[in-house]
């Protein structure tokens, strides 16, 4: 993104208020927190999330970015990260580049949510300003079983969920917890092979700064040449409502398998 659309974007979060969501914007989105208790109760602004399950520090963007002291590990990067010795790689006899022992680079961004072993308000600098409360909870997406409890969000949101099938019925979001074992998710932090290496891999043509490469359509790798979570997933563009159905958060449509195809020839 240029300067001047983050300009627009944070002139659009000023704008937006309460009960929209716009296209294209993650403002309203799922990955805007300042809004989950409007999302689930039509517009009102008190449910049972935001203060009683995380901080709700009314700032979209904090939740991931500040504007000074940052983490380098994404750009402006507000939130505290996991322990990446935690995780479980994936791992198959087949395979030309080997992911290292640990994820790296932007996808312990989005672990830092999606494994749940980090509150979602765990952030590094909180917001001085805006009046917000300590709520004294910090729930995780921490996956759950029947026998786990405490300061989850699959307290609700899981097949178990307190609220499921009662007056607070919540969505199960099981499959949104990826937790720290990713021997069952598609393989990230590992480079991509050269058609040398592999033949049957397309290559991408366009050179990066940080020294990844990118497809026209917007597929792209990160430093080292790396497959990441955000090689697939653009994470401000929730793509709620295109036309051809939901694409999570996805840089290209994969209907027909297009994003699949983008990379592999098969
Ligand atoms: C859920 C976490 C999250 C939230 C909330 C979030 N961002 Fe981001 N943002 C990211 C990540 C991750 C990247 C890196 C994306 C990449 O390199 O592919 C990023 C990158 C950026 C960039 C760098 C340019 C780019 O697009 O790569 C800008 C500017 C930006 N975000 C602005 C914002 C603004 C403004 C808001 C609030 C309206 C916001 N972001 C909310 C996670 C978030
Ligand atoms: C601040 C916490 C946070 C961070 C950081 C974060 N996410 Fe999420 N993400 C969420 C939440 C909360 C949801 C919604 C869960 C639910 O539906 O209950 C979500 C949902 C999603 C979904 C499913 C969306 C849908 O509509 O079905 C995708 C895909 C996703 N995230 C990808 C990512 C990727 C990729 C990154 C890193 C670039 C990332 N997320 C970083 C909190 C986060
Ligand atoms: C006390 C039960 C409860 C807890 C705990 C809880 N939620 Fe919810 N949540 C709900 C209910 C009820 C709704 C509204 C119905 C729905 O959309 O599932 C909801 C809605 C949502 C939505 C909006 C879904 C949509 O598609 O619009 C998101 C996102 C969400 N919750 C994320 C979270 C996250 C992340 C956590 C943990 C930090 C969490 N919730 C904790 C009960 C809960
Ligand atoms: C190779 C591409 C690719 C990579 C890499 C990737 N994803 Fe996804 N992801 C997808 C696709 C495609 C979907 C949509 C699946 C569907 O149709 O429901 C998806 C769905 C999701 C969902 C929604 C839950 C679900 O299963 O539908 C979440 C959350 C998510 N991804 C997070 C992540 C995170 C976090 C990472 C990095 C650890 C990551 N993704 C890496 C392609 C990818
Ligand atoms: C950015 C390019 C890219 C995209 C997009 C992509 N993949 Fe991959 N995929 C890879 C790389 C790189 C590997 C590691 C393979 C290797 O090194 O041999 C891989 C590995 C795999 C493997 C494991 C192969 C094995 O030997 O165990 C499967 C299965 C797979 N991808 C399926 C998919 C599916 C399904 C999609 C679409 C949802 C997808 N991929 C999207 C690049 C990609």
């Amino acid at each position: 993104m240029r300067a001047w659309m983050l300009i627009a974007v944070v002139m659009l979060a000023a704008v937006g208020g309460v009960g929209t969501v716009m296209a294209d914007s993650i403002v309203g989105s799922r990955h805007d927190l300042s809004h989950f208790n409007q999302r689930g109760y039509g517009g009102s602004p008190s449910g049972p999330m935001q203060g009683f399950t995380f901080n709700d520090y009314r700032e979209a963007c904090v939740y991931c970015h500040t504007p000074h002291n940052g983490s380098p590990v994404a750009p402006l990067w507000n939130r505290n990260l996991s322990d990446p010795e935690g995780y479980q790689m994936y791992s198959s006899p087949n395979f030309d580049s080997k992911p290292g022992n640990a994820p790296d680079g932007i996808s312990l961004a989005c672990l830092s949510c999606h494994d749940g072993t980090v509150a979602v308000d765990d952030i590094r600098n909180k917001p001085q300003f805006h009046g917000w409360a300590d709520s004294q909870v910090h729930y995780k997406m921490d996956y759950m079983d029947q026998n786990r409890g405490s300061q989850s969000c699959a307290k609700c949101h899981s097949r178990w969920g307190g609220g499921i099938g009662g007056v607070n019925a919540a969505h199960d979001a099981s499959v949104r917890y990826l937790t720290q074992d990713l021997r069952d998710d598609h393989p990230i932090s590992m480079a991509f092979p050269s058609k040398r290496v592999d033949p049957q891999f397309h290559q991408p043509t366009v050179s990066k700064d940080d020294g990844g490469r990118a497809f026209e359509n917007g597929i792209q790798t990160y430093e080292g040449d790396k497959v990441q979570c955000a090689t697939c997933h653009d994470i401000h563009n929730p793509d709620e409502d295109n036309s051809e159905g939901r694409d999570p958060f996805l840089r290209v449509s994969n209907q027909g398998s297009a994003l699949c195809l983008t990379c592999h020839e098969k």
